[in-house]
């Protein structure tokens, strides 16, 4: 079936909607769309997606009927290199949109992940297209809207959330939509016009991360530290536990660990 075009305008981004009732990924889908020109704006939104893609290579559960998983293209007029921080700026985006809909309490954990007490309500796939010199960035947004607890795989029963068990009440996934691409239009714009400071202002406010002992799993190894920061590249700024300066961490896997006991010696706070 072809796809349903919802079009429209958002502080001052031309959004153009094409709403698919099933797709392998949105943001192949985007991508395959990017190549052939489209516009920035462009938004590819799956009611069931069956090979939806989570970072790292791991696959997203994307069933019919309870998430929003899709797709934005944004073509920015900024270098490539700054890519880690459109997935901050997603995050940020739909952490206010769940707030001010629904009352949720929403945190951004770095890297690319909106985090209720802990659990994942939404994650984020950011991914470069198209040449450095005229960069086009996919941001897959993949939230988790009316799940129940039954609802998602044993693996991640107790470590996902929904707006749903969020609220103690189901919402209609509309709702939210428009609301998310209102707020990422709002942080584009002003991450266009007067770079990504207030972004980052508004991260480490909202983070589940900074401020907390972490453990980074690199492709090297697992260590801990304290996380201290955002650096202006979206890098996390870590402590290593027991010495050291802040290291920038940029591809890693990152999860909240416990402080380690005063007899251990971890940097102070
Ligand atoms: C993650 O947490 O690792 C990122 C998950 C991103 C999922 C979304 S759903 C819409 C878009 N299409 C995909 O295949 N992935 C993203």
């Amino acid at each position: 079936m072809p796809p349903t075009d919802l079009s429209g305008r958002s502080e001052g981004l031309v959004y153009r909607l094409l709403q698919f009732d099933q797709l392998p990924s949105t943001n192949d889908h985007l991508r395959q769309l990017s190549r052939e020109g489209a516009p920035e704006g462009t938004v590819v939104l799956a009611d069931h997606q069956t090979a939806g893609r989570g970072r790292r290579g791991r696959s997203w559960a994307s069933p019919p009927g309870v998430g929003l998983w899709f797709s934005v293209l944004l073509r920015p007029s900024r270098p490539a290199r700054e890519a880690p921080l459109w997935a901050l700026l997603a995050a940020a985006a739909v952490r206010a949109a769940v707030h001010e809909v629904a009352g949720v309490a929403a945190q951004v954990k770095w890297p690319n992940d909106v985090v209720v007490a802990g659990a994942k309500l939404a994650g984020i796939l950011a991914e470069m297209a198209g040449p450095a010199a005229r960069p086009a960035v996919i941001v897959g947004i993949g939230l988790n809207v009316n799940q129940e607890e039954g609802d998602f795989p044993p693996e991640l029963r107790g470590r996902a959330t929904s707006v749903r068990l969020s609220v103690g009440r189901p919402l209609p996934r509309e709702t939210l939509l428009h609301p998310i691409l209102r707020h990422l239009a709002t942080r584009y714009r002003q991450a266009l016009r007067g770079g990504f400071a207030p972004l980052l202002d508004e991260v480490t406010h909202h983070s589940a991360t900074v401020g907390r002992w972490v453990a980074v799993t690199e492709a090297e190894g697992v260590w801990t530290g304290l996380a201290v920061g955002l650096a202006p590249d979206g890098a996390l700024l870590v402590r290593p536990e027991g010495t050291g300066p802040a290291v920038a961490v940029y591809a890693a896997d990152v999860s909240i660990r416990p402080a380690p006991s005063p007899a251990k010696g971890g940097p102070r706070l």
